[in-house]
């Protein structure tokens, strides 16, 4: 496998746990870019399920080895949960996770100004995970964050802390919020750092080094593409770069070592927290809660449920340079009669063919539909391209020929083996 990066082609949540694990396989090394723990990552590994939030659903597989790059922001005390988590089912982590010196923390205090300014914005709020990634974020660009480096030096994370809660504990204050006791974010943060120091390295010489040698990388993209703080539903989006440019710059590698882009999207359209989402639709919604499916990997909510947007996916081709196609929970339409896919945007008589830069013009986007006929017949067990229904494989044909790149991977199921490769 050459060097890929993986993006979510969608809103998030589009099946990129699933498709990293199953490409893991012919991968080196597995490495995150961006986000933090706002991302929930899900594996199945036979009847077991994991969640990931921050390290790279690449440490399920024996032997790889997996990087929290310089562009992800961690919250250590959550990092040192996951990591227990996973040793408690008996996977291997020491030796094969390494951490970037210089990503940056999330504090508590970050947590708390996320959940007190979308207090603020009441109705307007952006429905964030309220894990404290936009002021985390947020500190970084104003070059006010601290980094890993500095948590696993005792002396100067002390110091940093103490002026930087003095300074939030006076924006707390003003917003009516119980200001933080530095003595036990410190005690808290400082375990934190014990524990993780042994995996704190250079990482960007590191996968300098694994490139020279011929390593074969695989980038898991975070989030997805219409989250993307620069190409997203701008404000409804996450605080970093979620498209493929964002694993160059969230990991030091340089852009000519990159060899493909693939991009996962599901069979329809998801999205979890508040934004346009012009196919959104009752039913589909209702048909995927009833089965139990579609429910958050971070914080539970209902995601909300639309028909497939080939225009949002073909603008995410576009910015992410997508080579290849993996769609996923197929399944998810076996059941239904007539299925639909965006194929434009209309706003009164003006016509869309790409995604609006203007919130107010796309929220008031109505979708021109496809139809295509739905094949009623279980698809859960098929493994083979032709053994997929006709209508199935048309339906499949018709979204990566709308979404301009070719596909490559059709998902049947959560699991490993309901993977088809074309
Ligand atoms: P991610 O954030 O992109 O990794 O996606 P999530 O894990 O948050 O959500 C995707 C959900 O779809 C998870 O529950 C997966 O187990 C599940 N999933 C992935 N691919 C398939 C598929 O082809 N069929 C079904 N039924 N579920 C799938
Ligand atoms: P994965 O990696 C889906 C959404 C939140 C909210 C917006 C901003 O699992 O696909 P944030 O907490 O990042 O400030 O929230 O982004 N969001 C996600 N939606 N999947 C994710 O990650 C997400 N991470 C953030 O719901 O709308
Ligand atoms: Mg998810």
């Amino acid at each position: 496998m050459a060097n890929t990066i993986l993006v979510g082609a969608q809103w998030g949540d589009e099946g990129k746990g699933k498709i990293i694990d199953v490409l893991t396989e012919q991968a080196d090394l597995v490495v995150r870019t961006q986000g933090g723990n706002n991302a929930g990552h899900t594996v199945y590994i036979g009847k077991t399920k994991y969640v990931l939030h921050l390290i790279p659903s690449g440490i399920l597989r024996p032997g790889k080895k997996c990087v929290i790059a310089n562009g992800v922001v961690i919250d250590p005390v959550s990092l040192v949960g996951e990591i227990d988590g996973l040793l408690k089912v008996k996977v291997k982590v020491d030796g094969n996770l390494f951490i970037s010196e210089t990503a940056h923390l999330v504090l508590p205090y970050h947590r708390e100004l996320d959940e007190q300014r979308e207090i603020l914005k009441g109705k307007h709020k952006i429905g964030t995970t309220k894990r404290g990634i936009g002021p985390a974020y947020g500190d970084k660009a104003a070059r006010t964050g601290l980094r890993v480096i500095d948590l696993i030096n005792p002396d100067r994370f002390e110091q940093l802390l103490k002026i930087r809660i003095k300074e939030n504990n006076e924006v707390l204050k003003a917003f009516g919020a119980k200001p933080l006791s530095f003595n036990k974010v410190h005690a808290a943060y400082r375990a934190a750092g014990d524990r993780l120091k042994p995996f704190v390295t250079n990482t960007v010489v590191m996968l300098d080094h694994a490139n020279r040698h011929g390593a074969r990388i695989l980038f898991e993209g975070a989030q997805g593409t219409f989250l993307d703080i620069d190409h997203g539903t701008y404000p409804f989006v996450t605080s970093s770069n979620t498209t493929a440019g964002g694993a160059c710059t969230g990991s030091g590698v340089a852009p000519h070592w990159m060899d493909r882009v693939v991009g996962v999207m599901k069979a329809y359209t998801t999205r979890v927290g508040e934004g346009p989402l012009p196919t959104e639709n009752a039913e589909i919604a209702d048909m995927l809660h009833a089965m139990g499916r579609e429910f958050g990997a971070t914080t539970g909510r209902a995601r909300r449920c639309g028909w497939f947007d080939s225009v949002a996916t073909r603008h995410a081709t576009m910015v992410n340079g997508i080579d290849e196609i993996a769609v996923t929970n197929l399944d998810g339409l076996d059941t239904v009669e007539t299925i639909k896919a965006c194929i434009g945007y209309r706003v009164g008589s003006t016509r869309y063919e790409y995604v609006p830069n203007d919130i107010e013009a796309f929220s008031k986007c109505t979708p021109v539909y496809a139809e295509f006929p739905g094949w009623l017949t279980p698809t859960h067990e098929v493994r083979r391209w032709k053994d997929l229904p006709v209508k199935a494989r048309s339906y499949l044909k018709a979204i990566a020929e709308l979404s301009g790149a070719k596909l490559a991977i059709a998902s049947v199921g959560p699991s490993r083996e309901q993977t088809i490769f074309l």
